[in-house]
């Protein structure tokens, strides 16, 4: 704990509350506030042609409303290490808040300018800034923390995330911000991270590591380092990254299309993109995006039901929490399946008791137990699990690359959830759970057969295992440290 001092405190605070806040706030906004906005939408609607909005024309409005997030994400995001190393990392976040406040200011401005068009474009410029936060915030948490503290920012990056879910929850509450005459502050809430991140940024130096990695500036370097260790004796560090900085100009840089054409790497590749896959197509964003409509078709009142999906808010900002404290003691590949089969199981018990509950009027607080034990076990490991892969899958060579096609797998994924989803409920109503379960117990048999275990293995003997034999892998006696 000697190398946490209030300087890093400040600047893992200032990047995580500017950044990946954002990207979970925004994820979880569109949710309570679900049915004032779509009645804005109808309105709008009337008031232009005089006719009200078709239901099916609402439904398909609001589900590219919500998605279209995605969609600036999937942008943002690919394009996310361009602008970490053009810029700098500090340099990125700090620029992106221009890109987070017009994406606001428009989504804000539409209730005004009476213009639901706006929203979907606010939303998607908020994406893009989201993907741009989310693929550059981690490099910089990574790039200043000291060796014994990056488990812990990674924690604290993905404890921000299911922060800014709940806040946004908490937002979307109608007795706060989500009701009819205030939700375009809702929307608009993320001015005030912004202000926040430049604020504190703007003291905060520059990524050390990428000064002397990727710029070439020693000085300034050990000047960061200097700030964020509250120490002139940083030495030691600014070697280590010299001989890293050597050795990266010796390792061959792999470029998305060499690492496609890779026959050696297609296994894990495609492990990594199956990951990605289940994360999402387990259905969590479904319920991050419209729980409260789920819990609504359970039969619960509209106050009731933002009160629950503030719970599961709550819950998964909690086990974050317990799972970053478990997660280097068990192993990637158990809790996965833990967390898949858990999902699986709360997920069938969800569609059981949607379909029923017209009949037994208990069953809707079955429902939400449900929908609780499902986000328990969603942040138990498939949360974070699908990013831990990705990275130990590969040695640095090809690593970058990999983790590109995995952001844009991600966000795809995503996207298609957020799309389908509301689409789903408006025609097959209680069953539309039906297809999240069925792929759970797909991606589940997935992990069991296919996913190698990699606790206690250091990355060479991991990429070593997928070049001798793709067909059997060995595990390896796991008392070695994590690599
Ligand atoms: C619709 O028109 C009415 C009456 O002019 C106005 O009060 C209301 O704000 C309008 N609503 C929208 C969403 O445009
Ligand atoms: C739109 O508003 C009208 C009148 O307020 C209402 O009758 C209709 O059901 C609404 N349409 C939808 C799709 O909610």
């Amino acid at each position: 704990m000697l190398d946490f001092t209030s300087n890093l405190a400040l600047a893992i605070l200032a990047c995580i509350l500017g950044s990946s806040f954002q990207f979970g706030y925004n994820t979880g906004v569109v949710n309570a506030p679900a049915k004032v906005i779509k009645s804005f939408y109808n309105e709008t609607c009337q008031n232009r042609t005089g006719a009200s909005m078709p239901d099916s024309t609402l439904t398909v409005l609001w589900a590219v409303t919500v998605s279209i997030f995605a969609v600036g994400g999937m942008l943002g995001g690919v394009t996310a290490g361009y602008w970490a190393n053009r810029f700098g990392r500090r340099g990125a976040l700090l620029r992106n808040n221009l890109l987070t406040t017009v994406g606001a200011l428009v989504m804000f401005s539409s209730k005004y300018a009476k213009s639901y068009e706006m929203l979907i474009l606010g939303r998607f410029i908020i994406g893009l800034s989201a993907g741009i936060g989310t693929g550059v915030a981690p490099l910089y948490l990574l790039e200043i923390a000291p060796v014994s503290l990056r488990g812990m920012c990674g924690t604290f990056n993905q404890l921000a995330v299911c922060f800014g879910v709940l806040t946004s929850q908490v937002l979307g509450l109608d007795a706060v911000l989500g009701s009819p005459n205030l939700w375009q502050f809702d929307v608009g809430f993320s001015v005030i991270p912004v202000v926040f991140q430049l604020c504190t940024l703007s003291f905060c130096p520059e990524s050390p590591r990428y000064l002397l990695i990727t710029k070439d500036l020693e000085d300034e370097a050990d000047k960061a380092l200097q700030w964020l260790r509250k120490t002139v004796d940083v030495s030691d560090e600014i070697e280590e990254m010299i001989s890293e900085k050597e050795a990266q100009s010796r390792i061959k840089k792999f470029t998305v299309g060499d690492l496609l054409n890779s026959s050696s790497l297609r296994t894990p590749l495609t492990i990594s993109i199956v990951m990605q896959l289940s994360q999402q197509f387990s259905g969590i964003n479904a319920v991050i995006y419209y729980s409260t409509s789920i819990f609504e078709s359970a039969g619960l009142s509209g106050i009731l039901a933002k009160d629950a999906t503030v719970i599961t808010g709550g819950v998964n900002v909690l086990m974050t929490f317990v799972s970053a404290l478990i997660m280097d003691r068990a192993g990637r590949r158990s809790l996965h399946l833990i967390g898949l089969g858990g999902m699986f199981i709360s997920g069938y018990i969800l569609v059981i008791g949607l379909i029923f509950q017209n009949n037994i009027s208990w069953l809707k607080y079955i429902c939400i137990i449900a929908v609780i034990v499902y986000v328990i076990f969603f942040a138990a490991g498939p949360g974070s699990i699908p990013w831990f892969f990705v990275a130990e899958l590969f040695a640095q060579g090809p690593r970058s690359a990999a983790v590109s096609i995995a952001v844009l797998v991600n966000w795809f994924a995503n996207f298609i959830v957020g799309l389908v989803f509301p689409i789903l409920q408006n025609t097959i109503g209680q069953y539309s759970f039906i297809p999240f379960v069925a792929m759970l117990a797909m991606f589940w048999l997935y992990t069991l057969l296919k996913v190698p275990e990699t606790k206690g293995m250091t990355i060479e003997e991991i990429t070593a295992s997928f070049k001798n034999t793709s067909a059997t892998y060995q595990p390896i006696s796991a008392d070695k440290s994590d690599g």
